[in-house]
């Protein structure tokens, strides 16, 4: 039998429209738009504004767009997966949400928490459905409103961070497009770097726990930026060598958007210069699962049907991955 592959046949994105600007920041907190610029490469980032609004609303229109994108019924779609650290509710899934959103109803969903690698795991995750033939249409959504979780008195954290999604479908493919491999890593020893202290079982909410700030992210910026450089580097340049890539084999580096310098490091491990990385950072800030169907909406009339993209992650956990994908469709 002919070897299915699950491309990814149709990308839409959402971002909020308020803008935060580095300009709006220096009033905030002791920073400066030089310091934030040449450290991370963040100009700006969107943010979800509105009393009871949350990540569902961001997905739904994004999930709406895609479908009708593609000429899809939401009766079709057969799997929801939303990749998310900051779901609506602690239950019920975001996932099930967007479905009772948009009118999806023959499908099942869950929603997937592997922080900035989200998005990746999950596009694999997904892809297993359709490589086994089980399901023919799976909706994998990648989002954040990490402005909720965000302590905007913390210059450390609040200047990289922002709010945002995109949603893929993927389809089975026997053309030999789509997701051809994937590497996926975790460590949980790297919790200690980079977490939010309070609200899970451990240490459910109190008023302690407000008092002392513990809802929101908690990075000690240094020893993850020490792990991200190395890892999101090599694991990208280890699914290269496996499927006998060099970098003039690549198309597109598609990374997640947490810090410029990690994301110029890798590109340079890979042997591919900057014209190949696709960049949002500078407007979008780090959306955590949303970087990577950003970048990919934002490209996507740029991609050629057969183009080679590797997709690279890392985020809390730790977590990281890299996937290689044939890309099955032209652009405009
Ligand atoms: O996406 C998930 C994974 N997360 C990441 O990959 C993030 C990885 N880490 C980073 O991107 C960087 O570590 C940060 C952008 C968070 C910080 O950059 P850094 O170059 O590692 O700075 P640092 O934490 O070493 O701080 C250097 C200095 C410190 O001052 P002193 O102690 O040298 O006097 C900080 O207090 O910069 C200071 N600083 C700031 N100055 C102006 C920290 N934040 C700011 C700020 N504005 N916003």
């Amino acid at each position: 039998m002919e070897k299915i592959h699950a491309a990814i046949t149709g990308i839409e994105s959402y971002v909020p429209d308020y803008i935060l600007t580095n300009q709006e920041l220096e009033k905030m907190i002791d920073t400066t738009d030089e310091w934030i610029t040449t450290r991370t490469g963040v100009k700006e980032r969107r943010i979800l504004k509105g009393e009871g609004l949350g990540l569902s609303d961001m997905c739904a229109p994004a999930v709406t767009a895609l479908l009708e994108k593609t000429n899809t019924s939401p009766d079709e779609i057969d799997l929801v997966i939303c990749a998310t650290t900051t779901p609506d509710m602690v239950f019920p899934a975001t996932s099930n949400i967007v479905c009772d959103k948009v009118g999806i109803k023959n499908a099942f969903g869950f929603d997937l928490n592997a922080a900035c690698s989200g998005f990746t795991y999950a596009l694999s995750v997904g892809a297993q459905f359709i490589e086994t033939r089980k399901y023919k249409k799976v909706i994998v959504i990648g989002g954040d409103k990490m402005s909720s979780i965000i302590d905007y008195e913390d210059r450390t954290t609040c200047i990289i961070f922002g709010d945002g999604c995109g949603a893929a479908l993927l389809e089975p493919n026997e053309e030999g497009l789509g997701i051809i491999d994937s590497i996926l890593r975790s460590d949980g020893s790297g919790r200690a770097h980079l977490h939010q202290k309070a609200g899970g079982s451990i240490k459910p909410a109190s008023h302690e726990t407000v008092d002392a700030r513990e809802h929101f992210v908690y990075q000690e910026g240094k020893a993850v930026f020490k792990f991200a450089v190395t890892n999101m580097a090599d694991v990208s340049a280890e699914i290269m060598e496996k499927n006998g890539l060099t970098g003039d084999d690549i198309a597109w580096l598609v990374p997640h958007q947490a810090n410029k310098r990690i994301i110029d490091a890798t590109a340079r491990r890979m042997g591919i210069g900057d014209e190949k990385v696709m960049l949002n950072i500078q407007k979008y800030g780090n959306t955590t699962n949303g970087t990577i169907p950003l970048c990919l909406a934002d490209w996507q009339s740029q991609l050629k049907k057969g183009d080679n993209l590797i997709i690279a992650a890392f985020g809390g956990g730790f977590t990281w991955g890299a996937l290689y994908v044939k890309w099955a469709i032209n652009g405009k």
